[in-house]
């Protein structure tokens, strides 16, 4: 059959090489500036436990499942989607599924490349000794002013498309490769010395228990599904870059040899590790200085450069933390524009570096939206129990993390273990018919798609309206 397939767009050089692409993909500001954030808002401990539960049942089994369609298509998402509904016998409009990661990837790029230049503008903050012995107060004022200023939010904010474009112009496979192998350690390294830093605080154990032990008060004036399973579903999507083409694309890269679910589980570990590390080291200082969990995303923005005012070195620690998070935001923000970059290239016969200023584009001018939702439109509502405050900024994110990401997901899942030939998805996967794969079947199957159906069902209430929970 087709299984040979080669992609027109290029191969990763080895194994490794798309393994380092892809943790660079999903290791991001979702793992140090949105995981600490929503666990600080969400409830703690109930709130982690419950995401690295949705991780494994449901996060890695999609994102083998989204790899293998890659593979196996070798095209764009969209295009990807079309051939193998094809192939199988299926309604040529899967391609929709394509389409929505792409709609999903450029929401996503458009506020994420603001909150990417928030980092930029940081850089320079704590590179001038500005956080030195800062106090919560300062440090909260300092994070106001910048996201209360339109006009230096979108100077970063066009410095940070503009780099992205560069890289993804270029192909990502060229200059990608070599910059994760050494900037994913060095960032590990970095969250590391926070970590040490944040054992010297007073209340570590505060923010250890808060972290680690869920707090059964908390669910009990929070609705346990749309409150809890909602975001920490959304945010498994989120930081493991699945459920909109992105990890598609990647593995529409790989070589055949290699092992999806090697790799899958690699990533996955890895993307978590550096989520609690994160978590680990913000917790202890949102405490010892008196700072609210539920700061919202200006959460790490406020803690971690107080930390940097105090610690030995701080000033170079704290530059270099944020030059790191700034290339792990950089790594990702490529992998959410490839998908659609990959179909203009094969269905408007652009040049990539065309397409990529046109994507680069269109997710820049999205971006002002988000920008002044820090400031002019700024209005607030309530969501998951907690009043979000940045307007359009939030509701982008709640549309992209708790609807369009889950429902790509779900679409995914259906595809490769509902409607892809059972013989399909052997061969793609390669380890056999045996105890391995009949687990990933199962998890994608049933728990993945039943689990997003039921946290759906109830998070709109259907449930209650049929009275079949209270
Ligand atoms: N996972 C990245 C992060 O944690 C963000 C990201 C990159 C992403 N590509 C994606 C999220 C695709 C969803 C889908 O920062």
């Amino acid at each position: 059959m087709s299984a040979k397939r080669s992609s027109i767009h290029g191969q990763w050089s080895s194994r490794w090489a798309f393994i380092l692409a892809a943790t660079g993909s999903a290791v991001g500001l979702g793992n140090i500036w949105r995981f600490p954030y929503l666990a600080g808002e969400n409830g703690g401990g109930a709130f982690v436990l419950v995401y690295l539960v949705c991780v494994v049942l449901v996060g890695i089994p999609i994102m083998m499942a989204e790899i293998l369609l890659g593979r196996r298509g070798r095209q764009s998402p969209i295009n990807t989607m079309e051939t193998l509904a094809a192939e199988e016998g299926l309604s040529k409009h899967w391609h929709f599924l394509g389409w929505m990661g792409v709609i999903a990837g450029f929401v996503i790029l458009s506020y994420y490349s603001v909150i990417a230049g928030w980092t930029l503008g940081y850089i320079f903050r704590t590179g001038t000794g500005l956080f030195v012995d800062a106090d919560a107060a300062f440090s909260k004022q300092m994070f106001a002013e910048l996201v209360a200023d339109p006009e230096k939010l979108l100077a970063w904010h066009t410095i940070f498309i503009i780099m992205s474009v560069v890289v993804v112009s270029r192909g990502v496979k060229s200059g990608l490769e070599k910059a994760v192998r050494f900037l994913m350690p060095a960032l590990l390294i970095l969250l590391l010395v926070m970590v040490g830093y944040a054992m010297s605080t007073e209340k570590f154990m505060e923010g250890i228990n808060y972290l680690f032990i869920p707090n059964f008060e908390v669910l009990s004036h929070k609705k346990f599904f749309a409150d809890i399973l909602l975001p920490a579903l959304g945010q498994a999507f989120f930081s493991l870059s699945i459920g909109m083409g992105a990890i598609m694309i990647y593995g529409s890269y790989l070589s055949h040899k290699s092992s999806i679910t090697f790799n899958c589980f690699t990533i996955a570990i890895a993307d978590t590790s550096v989520a609690i590390l994160a978590g680990v080291a913000i917790f202890p200082i949102v405490f010892t200085y008196g700072l609210e969990p539920a700061g919202g995303p200006g959460l790490i923005f406020v803690t971690l450069p107080i930390a940097f005012g105090q610690m030995p070195f701080g000033t170079f620690f704290g530059t270099l933390f944020f030059v790191l998070l700034m290339f792990a935001g950089w790594t990702s923000s490529i992998s959410l524009l490839e998908p659609a970059v990959t179909w203009l290239v094969e269905n408007r016969d652009m040049t990539r570096v065309k397409a990529t200023a046109l994507a680069g584009t269109i997710a820049w001018l999205l971006g002002i939206v988000t920008i002044f939702s820090f400031n002019h439109w700024a209005f607030s509502f309530r969501f998951a129990g907690v009043v979000k405050e940045n307007g359009f900024f939030d509701i982008f994110d709640i549309l992209t993390s708790n609807i369009l990401l889950p429902v790509g997901g779900l679409l995914v899942a259906i595809f490769a273990a509902w409607l892809m030939s059972r013989s399909s998805t052997v061969d793609e996967l390669g380890i056999g018919d045996g105890p391995g794969y009949k687990a990933w079947r199962f998890a994608v199957r049933y728990i993945a798609p039943f689990g997003v159906i039921i946290i759906f069902l109830n998070a709109i209430g259907l449930f209650k309206v049929l009275g079949l929970v209270e």
